[in-house]
Order: C-alpha cells, then sequence, then structure tokens
C-alpha cells in the first residue's frame, strides 16, 4: 500500500491551525467502486464535500510508530457521483502531539517519535462502470487549506473559532520523515458510543457555573449552540468537586482540558475532534446567553468492541461497583488500554492492563482490541526481551522494565487464549513470551531468579503507609515469583502450540526452587532486613525508604496463588494472611499486584468467607469506600480521596483507574462460580463452583461466549436454602461442585439446584 502516494505536509512552519488536505475529485462516469486508504502522523478525520466518511475518531489508532502504522480502508463507492472535494485534517495526536510528563518543555518539541509536525497519506482507487480505473495519490498537488481549529492537543483541548472562514495556503510538501511499516488496521475503531445527559447545573461556593453529568467518563461534550457573530463559549472540565463542593481538576497535572469555541453566527451542534476529555463535571467559564442544559451532553468515546457479559446482584453498592468498573473500562479502552483518560499520561501501561485484561474480556469482546495492542508489544520489544512499562512505548517510559508491568508479555496472551480459545493468536504471541522469560533469566547474577532491578512493586499498596507509592512486599520476592508465573506461563502456552517446552519446563523447577531457597523460610515468606531484597548496589525505586514488613499479604498472596509452595504449606500460609488482615483491622492492604489476587486465594484457601468480609468491607482501603464516597469510576488510590474529603497529592490522583476493577474476576468466576479451564479455552470447559453470601441474597451474571451464553445466578430464598441456577452454551461441559452435593459434569444445557 502507498508505494506510488506521497506523505504530505503543510510543513513545520505552518501553525496558524490545523490543515487541511484537499484535492478535487472529479468522477468520469458512473462509480462501480471506490476505495480510500488513508493514515497520517497525528490523528485524523477524512471528509467528502465536507461531510466526514464514517464514524471512526482517532484515526489512525496509536501504535509505536517509530516501527509501524495502521491505515484505515473507507468504502466510499456510494459517495461519488460528480465532482467532489476530498479532504483531511489532521491533528498532532499521538504521534506528533504533547504525550508524556514534561516533554512539552522541549522547543522544538521533538514529538515523541521523534515526528516534528502531522502528515497523512492517502490512495483513492475509482473503478468504473465501464471498466475504466483511476487512482488518486496524496502528492504535492493537494492544497493545503487553514480551518477553523486553531490549536488541538489530546490533554490540553482545542481552540475552534468558526469565525475564520477557511482558506487556501499553498501547496502539500512531501514530508521528509521517515516512513515506517503501514499495515492495514489491526484494533477497533474508536466511536462514540453512549450518550449522558446533564443531571444537574451547580453554583458552587465559589460562583462558578458547573454542569454535573453525574457520571465520570472519557469522551467530550456536546453543545448545540446559538449565539452571535464573535460570541464566546469555553468550558474546563473535572472528575470531582473538592470538599467544599467546588470545581477541581489540579489532578490533571498539566493536562488544560479546556474547549473553546467561537461562533460565527450560525446555529451549530459543537464537538471536538482528535482530543477527548475524561470527566463528570463541566465548569463554564464563558457562555453567551440564558444556559439551558437541553442543549448539553456528553458523549462517550471508546473502542467499538460488543458487550459480552453482565452482572446484577442484591447489593446495591455491589452492583454500583461493577458499574464503575464497566465506566473505567470504557474510559481506558480507547484503542490502547490506558491507566487514565484525563491527565497528562493516558499511556497503555503493561501492568495495569495485565492485571485487569481477565475482567476485560468478562465484560467486552476484546480480542481485535488486544490482538493490536499485543502485536504492538510484541514490534516494541527490546532485542533482549525487555517489555516496557507502557506500550506503544515514548522515550522516558522505556527507563523501567518492572515485573509485574512486562509480564504483559505472558499473561494477556494467556488470558485472551482462555478467552477465545484463538491458537493462531496465542502462537503469534509465543515468540514474545519467550523473549520475555529469556529477559528475566538473563538479569543479574543468579540466573532462576529476578534480583535488583528498578521496579513498580506492589503499586499503591497501603502497608508501607499513607501516600507511598510502592508498598512493603520486597520487590525482588515480586520478581522471583513473577518471573516463576511467567515461565509457567509460556510452558502451558507451548504445550497447547505442540513446542517443545522441557527446557522451559526445567527452567520453571529452578526458578521454583530457587524461590522457595531464597524467600520461604518455615514455610512462609522469608524477610530481607533490606527494602530491596536481596539486592546489594541497584538503583533506588520511587519511595525506596518505604518501612518493610516482616510478612505481607502480597508475598502470601504471589506464593499461595503462583503455586510457589507444597500442598502441606498451604494452610500455615492462609491461617497468617488471615491474621495479616486482622490485624490490619480486617482489611486488605494490597496494591496493583496483590488486590487482583486477594480474594481469589481466600475463596480457593477454603476462606470465602473473608473474601466477602473484604468485599463487603466500607473502611479503607476497600472497594466500598470510593462506592461510599460516590464513586463512578474506580479510584487510582484507595484513598483518592481521603477520610477527611482531602485529595491524595496532586502528583498522581486518578479518579479513572481500572486496577483495582479487576475484582470482576474473582466475582464471575468464584462468587457467581464460573472459570474457563486452562484445558478448555474458549469456554470449551469451564467451572461452575459458586460462593455465596446471605449478605448479598441473590447474584447472577452472563457471558455471550464464542459457543453461546453462559450464564449462572443463586438466590437465597426465604428459608435460608439456596437455589443455584446453571446455563451452559450446547457445547460447554462444566465441573460442577456445590455444597453438599457430590461433584458432576454437566453439558449444555439449563439447570437448577439447591443447597442441602
Ligand atoms: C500510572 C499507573 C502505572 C504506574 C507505574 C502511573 O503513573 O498511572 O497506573 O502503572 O505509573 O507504576
Amino acid at each position: 500500500m502507498f508505494e506510488r502516494a506521497k506523505w504530505i505536509t503543510a510543513g513545520e512552519d505552518f501553525k496558524e491551525s490545523l490543515p487541511s488536505f484537499r484535492k478535487k475529485l472529479i468522477c468520469k462516469g458512473a462509480v462501480k467502486k471506490a476505495t480510500a486508504f488513508m493514515t497520517a502522523f497525528g490523528v485524523y478525520d477524512f471528509f467528502i464535500d465536507g461531510q466526514k466518511v464514517g464514524n471512526r475518531l482517532m484515526a489512525p489508532g496509536w501504535t509505536y510508530y517509530t516501527k509501524w502504522i495502521q491505515y484505515q480502508e473507507y468504502d466510499i463507492t456510494e459517495l461519488l457521483k460528480g465532482e467532489h472535494t476530498l479532504s483531511v485534517t489532521v491533528a498532532p495526536g499521538w504521534a506528533a502531539g504533547f504525550i508524556g510528563h514534561n516533554r512539552r518543555k522541549l522547543d522544538p518539541y521533538p514529538g515523541p517519535y521523534g515526528i516534528h509536525h502531522t502528515s497523512m497519506v492517502a490512495e483513492i482507487e475509482v473503478e468504473y462502470a465501464d471498466g475504466t480505473k483511476e487512482t488518486v495519490l496524496s502528492d504535492e498537488s493537494w492544497d493545503i487549506y487553514t480551518t477553523e481549529t486553531l490549536y488541538c492537543q489530546l490533554y490540553d483541548g482545542l481552540r475552534v473559532d468558526y469565525t475564520r472562514e477557511p482558506r487556501f495556503v499553498g501547496k502539500a510538501q512531501n514530508t521528509q520523515c521517515p516512513v515506517p511499516e503501514v499495515l492495514p488496521q489491526k484494533g477497533e475503531n474508536v466511536v462514540e458510543r453512549e450518550t449522558i445527559l446533564p443531571q444537574k447545573l451547580i453554583l458552587t461556593p465559589k460562583g462558578e457555573r458547573v454542569i454535573d453529568f453525574g457520571q465520570n467518563l472519557a469522551g467530550y461534550l456536546e453543545i448545540r449552540a446559538k449565539g452571535n457573530f464573535g460570541d464566546k463559549l469555553a468550558f474546563s472540565y473535572g472528575e470531582v468537586l473538592d470538599r467544599d463542593g467546588n470545581f477541581y481538576n489540579d489532578n490533571y497535572r498539566d493536562a488544560k482540558n479546556e474547549t473553546t469555541y467561537i461562533l460565527d453566527g450560525k446555529e451549530r451542534v459543537l464537538k471536538p475532534s482528535f482530543t477527548f476529555q475524561g470527566f463528570r463535571y463541566v465548569r463554564v467559564d464563558e457562555y453567551p446567553g440564558e444556559l439551558d442544559l437541553n442543549d448539553f451532553s456528553a458523549r462517550v468515546i471508546y473502542s467499538d468492541m460488543k458487550r459480552v457479559g453482565d452482572f446484577s446482584c442484591g447489593n446495591e453498592k455491589l452492583n454500583q461497583l461493577y458499574s464503575n468498573m464497566i465506566w473505567s473500562m470504557r474510559g481506558n479502552y480507547i484503542d490502547v488500554p490506558t491507566d487514565c483518560p484525563q491527565r497528562n499520561e493516558r499511556l497503555g501501561w503493561t501492568g495495569d492492563a495485565q492485571v485487569f485484561c481477565r475482567t476485560a474480556a468478562l465484560n467486552y469482546d476484546v480480542k481485535r482490541f488486544f490482538r493490536k495492542w499485543l502485536y504492538d508489544m510484541g514490534r516494541n520489544q527490546g532485542e533482549d526481551g525487555a517489555v516496557f512499562g507502557v506500550i506503544p512505548t515514548l522515550g522516558f517510559y522505556t527507563a523501567k522494565i518492572s515485573t509485574a508491568w512486562g509480564d504483559a508479555a505472558t499473561v494477556c496472551p494467556w488470558e485472551m487464549y482462555r478467552a477465545y480459545g484463538d491458537k493462531d493468536f496465542l502462537r503469534d504471541c509465543y515468540p514474545m513470551m519467550k523473549k520475555w522469560v529469556e529477559y528475566m533469566h538473563a538479569f543479574g547474577e543468579d540466573e532462576f531468579l529476578w534480583v535488583g532491578g528498578r521496579h513498580y512493586g506492589d503499586w499503591l499498596a497501603m502497608d508501607a503507609g499513607e501516600d507511598y507509592y510502592v508498598g512493603a512486599t520486597q520487590t525482588d520476592l515480586i520478581a522471583s515469583a513473577y518471573f516463576a508465573y511467567s515461565v509457567s506461563l509460556t510452558v502451558r502456552a507451548g504445550k497447547v502450540l505442540g513446542e517443545d517446552t522441557k527446557e522451559l519446563e526445567a527452567l520453571y523447577q529452578n526458578v521454583r526452587r530457587s524461590f522457595r531457597e531464597a524467600f520461604m523460610e518455615k514455610g512462609l515468606p522469608k524477610v530481607y532486613p533490606k527494602a530491596d531484597g536481596l539486592a546489594e548496589n541497584r538503583e533506588k525505586t520511587i519511595q525506596m525508604d518505604r518501612p518493610v514488613k516482616d510478612v505481607t499479604q502480597t508475598a502470601i498472596l504471589l506464593i499461595l496463588h503462583f503455586g510457589l509452595c507444597e500442598e502441606d504449606e498451604k494452610a500455615v500460609l492462609v491461617d497468617k494472611l488471615v491474621e495479616l488482615i486482622e490485624d490490619f483491622d480486617g482489611r486488605m492492604s494490597t496494591g496493583f499486584v496483590g488486590t487482583p489476587l486477594i480474594l481469589r486465594v481466600l475463596s480457593d484457601n477454603g476462606r470465602a468467607d473473608v473474601a466477602f468480609d473484604l468485599l463487603l468491607q466500607e473502611k479503607n482501603p476497600s472497594w466500598f469506600f470510593s462506592v461510599d464516597h460516590g464513586a463512578t469510576t474506580i479510584w487510582e488510590h484507595w484513598d483518592s480521596q481521603k477520610e477527611d474529603g482531602s485529595f491524595w497529592s496532586t502528583a498522581m490522583n486518578s479518579f479513572n483507574h481500572y486496577a483495582y476493577g479487576s475484582v470482576y474476576d474473582w466475582m464471575f468466576g468464584d462468587m457467581v462460580g464460573l472459570t474457563v479451564c486452562d484445558d478448555g479455552a474458549g469456554y470449551e470447559r469451564v467451572t461452575y463452583r459458586p460462593h455465596t453470601d446471605p449478605r448479598i441474597g441473590f447474584a447472577r451474571a452472563s457471558l455471550e461466549t464464542c459457543r453461546g451464553t453462559l450464564a449462572a445466578s443463586w438466590r437465597y430464598l426465604e428459608d435460608g436454602t439456596v437455589r443455584y441456577e446453571l446455563t451452559l452454551p450446547e457445547s460447554t461441559t462444566a465441573l460442577v461442585t456445590l455444597p453438599g452435593h457430590s461433584t458432576k459434569t454437566l453439558r449444555g444445557g439449563s439447570y437448577v439446584f439447591y443447597s442441602k
């Protein structure tokens, strides 16, 4: 593709507005088939005669542009009749925009991929009814026009001035940028999905007008605007109000998130292109005339994935938590699985994606979404197998290769295989999985441990105390445990693919044995006096001076969940875990690494009672703490907002961060009770083993699998017995374990059981 077309730009000096690249197309007769192919460094919209073609947003999507970029295909047969103007508007977006911390201070801004300015390439193929063909290619014959959008950046928002008539400024130039490999789009389109209407207009104590949409979301504000020539409308965005009820968005750091429009007197529907905001509240900074809430709505944008899962139960707070998780997924599955959608970050953090991907696949069809991101991960992977903290990566963010983040390279492919049973997908990822394992194997002096390095650790765990970034679990222990886990997943993948896994199996045994020797003592985690465990001289991780606890919840969770203990050691570990929870006032103290495991480890080891207590806990840290404080998405920190209403430092505090939403994996898998078996990927085989609690009354969940609907529910009846219902797709087999019943295997159909 694009062998003959040229990459064109408006030039580095063109700063007046976003450029529009234009070309006339005069059809020579009736059109039989017409297809446009295009892509851009930046994000673009394609128009024919001023009408946007298709509903894609943020094309071409975000990839590691240094190596590859996606192109899009548009069927425009129906749109071509006579004489037309083709135009493409390009904004800086991810490729040429301000991305990541602090980079904007550099002048000239180099762009994260060394791309200094926007550019595009297009090929339009027209086949006429008489059999003749015509191809329009981007080149220096295209015109450059100004647009009404004077400024637009992903983080900052945009400024649009409709009083400025677009005007011709010259011809396009051939860009000198190196062009990476150009491939057909692999991911989903980003599109508008839900529309949310305002709940109320607030006049804050400071006297500001703030529209409350009642839901934290990612997308943009749409306004039906009427006004006079020159009238200005300006808006700012925020996720929460402060404890006095005032507008607050200091947590956006230097992402401005402002949208400004100047009207030309015509009635218009205003909404941004090429930028989006993470918000629940909109501050109306300038607005002419009366403000009518009916003129406002919020458009929610994310990747166009099919919704496949649903959940409800008899506990309203848990239903709200589920809804918060869904909304955080929506807000962060915008082409790339990101950490947050609002501050100057919005990056494909691998650790966050790794812990949440199972939950994601229980709610949306994420196969295509992950296919693209994992392909990109492979293209980003270092020669030595390193997997960076964020994918697609950008300069600064390659600095740290952390355990539990890099392991996205093994965990995500394996979880996608379990969910969809697609061996080809797994095969495509297998080399990356092996390389990541090799990276850990080669690291440091002990080939069977990962000691040293720079890690995020049990990120944001509360056991180091308030306001620490890294929890109290030794990072060497986490790194070596994850090393073992990643090797075990790679062995499993290799077996599925019919590969020779002997060496990997031996490696696994060695890592496991070394882990036990180094990090276990009398059946419990062994504690080293130094915060960084075994490592002698290594660079400090963030907040390394944090207190290190004797034995942490997370250390035990990793040992139990990753199979690093013997069967007869489990009871002591579980008792210790429960003791640590009790000592912490009946709460978990875990962060990004421990939290996704804690409920599962408890219910897998006969302590579902404690798991339910944690799930329903209201004291911070807990899931319900945020629900009780009005959260409509998952918070980044357990204490993003503290007891006294104050906030975590503005240095890092998002209210839309899905990592802790991974609790749904337990709600579906252990509470409702359905889990796909490793040896029955794609829901060919599942286990059905529900755990109930009268405080929840009933719970039901469903999942549209590739074999059909899988669903289960339980309900406490008045006499205290529990009624269970299970629906299996025709070709699914379930191993059913219910209290008081003998274990049995069932196939396709609907079943009802009662507790005995
Ligand atoms: C992100 C996290 C991410 C982390 C790395 C943060 O800035 O928001 O979610 O995983 O950095 O520890």
